[in-house]
């Protein structure tokens, strides 16, 4: 890849195990681009903790301060953009997005989703696999569309579920897959962008 790194932003809500695992990726195995932004819209989230321990910036942006989903996103695209950031990686981002934002984002904005989409789009994924009886669970690296939890699959990685699995012991199991998932599917969306 020819030019400077590509400055890379990733969104979180809660623990932000994923923004770890991408942010040691992309310091320590060659990657072509700089995580030069970590966003949250949670003041209270645990992954600001990891951010800081990773040496990444971490902007605040507590949707509750904002009127309208339309007046969250603004402030967020305005963030992004005055960072210089050219892709998004939602990791445990646990927002609605409004079509405005994420058509302004053309194949520049990454999401993790734990199932294999398109089974169990929203919430409770471990626990609806497990109740509809399936064999197998697993996460999903996609381009993000305005619809939730839709758009072109980058990567998938399957878990076998085990008789006598809780959602607890089968989300830890697919937690470990998406470590491995989420940094392969950055290196395929960095090619792309490379190539295009
Ligand atoms: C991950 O399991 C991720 O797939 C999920 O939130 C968790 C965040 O964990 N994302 C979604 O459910 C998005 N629809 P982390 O904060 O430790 O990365």
């Amino acid at each position: 890849m020819s030019g400077s790194p590509v400055k890379i932003a990733i969104l979180f809500s809660g623990r932000g195990s994923n923004m770890r695992t991408l942010a040691r990726h992309i310091a320590r195995d060659n990657v072509p681009a700089e995580l030069v932004l970590t966003v949250t819209n949670r003041p209270n989230a645990a992954g600001i903790a990891v951010a800081e321990a990773e040496g990444i910036a971490c902007t605040i942006i507590d949707h509750e301060a904002f009127d309208s989903r339309e007046a969250f996103d603004a402030e967020l695209d305005a963030t992004l953009r005055a960072t210089g950031v050219e892709l998004i990686c939602c990791a445990g981002f646990m927002r609605l997005l409004t079509a405005d934002f994420v058509n302004g984002w053309p194949d520049r904005l990454l999401n993790i989703h734990p199932s294999l989409l398109p089974k169990y789009k929203g919430l409770h994924t471990h626990k609806r696999a497990l109740e509809a009886g399936d064999a197998e669970h697993g996460c999903t690296i996609h381009y993000m569309r305005p619809q939730m939890d839709d758009g072109p699959i980058i990567l998938q990685k399957k878990v076998p579920v085990l008789a006598d699995d809780t959602p607890e012991t089968l989300a830890a199991r697919v937690i470990e897959q998406e470590h491995i998932a989420y940094a392969q599917a950055l290196d395929i969306a960095l090619t792309k962008m490379a190539g295009a």
